[in-house]
């Protein structure tokens, strides 16, 4: 799709390493969207799409045999270009609000900072998928490691990212914040420490404020 034609609704995106709360925070912001009687969809990346799940599936798979950092980047982005095509873009169309719980800045994130692929690479191939479209906004979810480790362990069994080193975690946490602090108007970094109720009001008061609601 060609997307100087796009949209009109409004692309909200959720971030942040694992166990910081993005899901549980999207879900709330979607009630509230809700509530105030606009057209709303939740979906997600890796995934969204009967190919994008497949996808994830694949990715998220424990596995003896490493997959390549590159193989990684390349399905994200599959899966991403699918998602757009097929979710994003013709919900956008329709005027609706689009809350997507990850985007390409987990990309730089976790493929970027994680694994050590240049970003100006990915930002190759983020220009072939998604050329001049970017979320209108990001909320990237933090907490301190350890509080998203115990919460990741409540969980039960690992998958593949959830397997990765306390190192590992640290490089995405920094590569996330390293893009909000370039892109201070689309993003929105979240302590999530507070309990869910205080962070879904601080969600709910940037979003408000940013689209005048
Ligand atoms: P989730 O379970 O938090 O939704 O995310 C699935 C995993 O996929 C998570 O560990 C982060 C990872 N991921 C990437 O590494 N790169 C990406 O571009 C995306 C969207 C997710």
């Amino acid at each position: 799709m060609n997307t100087s034609q796009a949209p009109r609704g409004r692309f909200i995106t959720f971030e942040g390493t694992e166990g910081t709360g993005k899901t549980t925070q999207a879900g709330l912001l979607r009630d509230y969207l809700h509530s105030r009687d606009l057209d709303v969809r939740l979906t997600r990346e890796p995934g969204g799409t009967r190919v994008g799940e497949q996808v994830r599936a694949a990715l998220l798979e424990p596995t003896d045999a490493p997959l390549d950092a590159r193989a990684e980047l390349l399905l994200m982005f599959s899966a991403r270009a699918q998602h757009l095509a097929e979710v994003v873009y013709p919900a956008l169309q329709e005027g609706a609000w689009v809350l997507c719980d990850r985007f390409t800045d987990a990309s730089y994130a976790y493929q970027g900072g994680g694994r050590g692929i240049p970003d100006s690479d990915i930002k190759k191939i983020e220009s072939v998928v998604h050329p001049g479209f970017q979320p209108d906004l990001t909320f990237v979810l933090t907490c301190a490691l350890e509080t998203a480790m115990q919460r990741v362990n409540r969980r039960g069994e690992k998958d593949r990212f959830e397997s990765e080193s306390q190192d590992f975690f640290e490089r995405v946490q920094a590569a996330y914040l390293k893009r909000a602090e370039r892109e201070p108007d689309r993003f929105a970094v979240v302590d999530t420490e507070p309990e869910i109720g205080r962070v879904a009001s601080r969600i709910r008061q940037t979003v408000d404020s940013r689209f005048s609601l």
